[in-house]
């Protein structure tokens, strides 16, 4: 059975839906750059091991990075998410995890990487937002596309309104596409993902380079 980590600093409603979703692996440890946050109780009351990794503690990325490598390491996951996890990290990081490193992000990338995606979204006056998981590469907020859903923005939408309605599709792509890894279904063919087998739903978006 595969096994996984989920990094997380917040809430943790991301973390939640994949441990709710009954995944054919084994979250090992949730990880947290920072001690306190919501989404550690919300593991420890789903009976999940927690550990937090202070980025106080540390003087650098470099070193920050090589203290929670250590801490994933010792849990030997096929997988590690990044959940809400709002540290960049370093290439060195990055490169170790290739292929095996997940994170979701707030809108339809390439659209809006980095902070403050919904007040962007609204700026922009896009009519069409959502969320996108990918694999993570050194460039923060790129790498290759595993799953998008989109969502219609509306006339009276706020940044909060929308966060609201984007964090919902959030909760369904996530564990779907953590799901496709865990079945040994996700392939990467010239830097695009392709999934094989039966998808289920088709009211979220996929990438291109979809085999079935
Ligand atoms: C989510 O909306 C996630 O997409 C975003 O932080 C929130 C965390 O919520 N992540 C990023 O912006 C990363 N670039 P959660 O802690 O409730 O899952």
């Amino acid at each position: 059975m595969k096994s996984l980590v989920i990094l997380i600093s917040g809430r943790g409603s991301n973390m939640q839906a994949l441990i709710e979703a009954g995944l054919p692996g084994r979250i090992a440890a949730v990880i947290s750059n920072k001690p306190g946050v919501e989404g550690l109780e919300i593991a420890r009351m789903h009976g999940i091991e927690t550990r937090v990794v202070d980025q106080r503690a540390y003087a650098d990325r470099v070193t920050f990075g090589a203290a929670l490598a250590e801490e994933i390491d010792s849990c030997q996951p096929d997988l590690v998410i990044l959940a809400g996890f709002m540290r960049i990290l370093g290439d060195a990081f990055v490169n170790r995890y290739q292929g095996r490193l997940m994170n979701v992000h707030p809108s339809l990338l390439p659209a809006f990487p980095g902070l403050d995606t919904h007040t962007r979204a609204l700026q922009a006056g896009v009519k069409i937002h959502g969320c996108t998981v990918h694999f993570v590469t050194p460039q923060v907020d790129h790498g290759p596309i595993i799953i998008q859903a989109a969502i219609q923005v509306l006339p009276d939408d706020t940044a909060e309104t929308l966060a609201a309605r984007v964090l919902q599709q959030e909760h369904r792509i996530y564990p779907e596409a953590v799901r496709w890894f865990m079945e040994g279904r996700l392939r990467l063919v010239n830097n695009h993902v392709e999934v094989s087998g039966a998808i289920a739903d088709n009211s979220v978006l996929y990438s291109p380079g979809l085999r079935k």
